[in-house]
């Protein structure tokens, strides 16, 4: 006999992720339901993407703004067709090259696609997972999955199916357990809509292999918390909140250093718990300064400060280049301060 269902809290299902509890996971989202499940990213939220009801329904279960749209995720190339259309040469030159994994492409919408999907926009963000499991739900669900983080809005992005069930227990129909993400940073988010290619949220993967495969320069769109246009919606909203407030010190390393001895004295003498999160001169933390590792333990080091409840946590900048790029984006949406020194 294979065990499908291992627990039930709140009416939420925790399921494995064999192929018995993934097509148990399937009839759940082609039922209009709502499936937690892992990626190489991060863990997601997904329901039919086809479906107007179960996707507005993805938007009350994490508390989202309704103005902030949700990727589809494909388990086939060839399902792009369907979801967009006027599809530039060089989204399917991307896609052919870095699909499956973490890149998302911002394309016209078609209509088999709903609006509630893209809140209204005429486009679509589409990718294809490099996870087995994400793969086999979609396949198996027979629908393209419109997925989200699926983490409370404004709470760190899961990477691992235990920080789902802190955020969500009761609110989803199903979370597939199954290993932490590989990469622990959101995808790449790609516009191919405009006159030159932009990244709207830089991610898993690097600025630099994209420019190498289309042998071009491109944009990255700066965020501008509460602007109000946006490259893209998800840019206005200050996410990943811990809750002790975070310091993150840029510039030149000595100085860092010495910036660092200042705010640490200050809070010990104050009785303050001090979390560090990424510092190069700590040695206990070397892994955390390699930029893949610490990209991949960023959010549950986020979430477990929180569970420690220390007072304040202080951050170093790392390096732009590579996954460098959407470590410092996602710590500066972090921080409630910068310091420059
Ligand atoms: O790795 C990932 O991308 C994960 C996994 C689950 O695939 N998903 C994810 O989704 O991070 P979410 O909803 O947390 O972030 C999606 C981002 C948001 O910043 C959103 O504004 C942007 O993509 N986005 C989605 N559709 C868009 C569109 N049509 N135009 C511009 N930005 C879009
Ligand atoms: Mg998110």
């Amino acid at each position: 006999m294979v065990i499908i269902q291992v627990v039930q809290t709140k009416g939420t299902l925790l399921l494995n992720d064999n192929r018995e509890s993934l097509a148990k996971a399937a009839a759940i989202i082609k039922q209009g339901g709502l499936v937690a499940f892992p990626t190489e990213t991060v863990y997601g939220l997904g329901a039919a993407a086809t479906n107007a009801e179960a996707v507005k329904s993805i938007f009350a279960a994490k508390g989202r703004p309704a103005d902030n749209p949700l990727i589809v995720h494909l388990s086939d190339r060839n399902q792009l067709s369907r979801v967009a259309r006027e599809i530039p040469d060089e989204a399917k030159f991307l896609a052919d090259k870095f699909w499956p994994g973490p890149l998302s492409l911002v394309l016209q919408r078609s209509e088999y696609i709903p609006a509630e999907v893209s809140a209204g926009l005429p486009t679509v963000a589409v990718r294809m997972p490099d996870h087995p499991v994400a793969l086999a739900l979609i396949d198996l669900a027979g629908v393209p999955v419109a997925a989200p983080s699926a983490n409370k809005s404004g709470r760190p992005s899961p990477t691992s199916y235990r920080h789902v069930l802190e955020d969500l227990t009761g609110k989803v129909d199903a979370v597939i357990r199954s290993s932490i993400c590989k990469i622990g940073i959101e995808s790449t988010v790609l516009d191919l809509t405009g006159p030159v290619p932009l990244i709207l949220r830089p991610g898993g993967l690097p600025r630099e292999d994209l420019e190498k495969a289309l042998d071009r320069i491109i944009g990255v769109a700066v965020d501008r918390i509460n602007s109000l246009q946006p490259a893209s919606p998800g840019m206005k909203y200050r996410h990943y909140t811990p809750i002790a407030p975070l310091i993150l010190i840029t510039g030149r390393e000595t100085m860092r250093r010495q910036m660092l001895n200042q705010l640490a004295r200050y809070y010990r003498r104050k009785g303050f718990v001090i979390g560090l999160l990424n510092i190069s001169m700590h040695h206990r933390l070397k892994d955390n300064v390699d930029p893949e590792k610490l990209a991949a333990m960023l959010y549950s080091y986020l979430r477990r400060m929180d569970v420690a409840g220390v007072d304040i946590i202080i951050a170093e900048e790392v390096s732009f280049s590579g996954i460098g790029l959407a470590i410092m984006n996602r710590l500066k949406k972090a921080a409630t301060r910068v310091l420059r020194v």
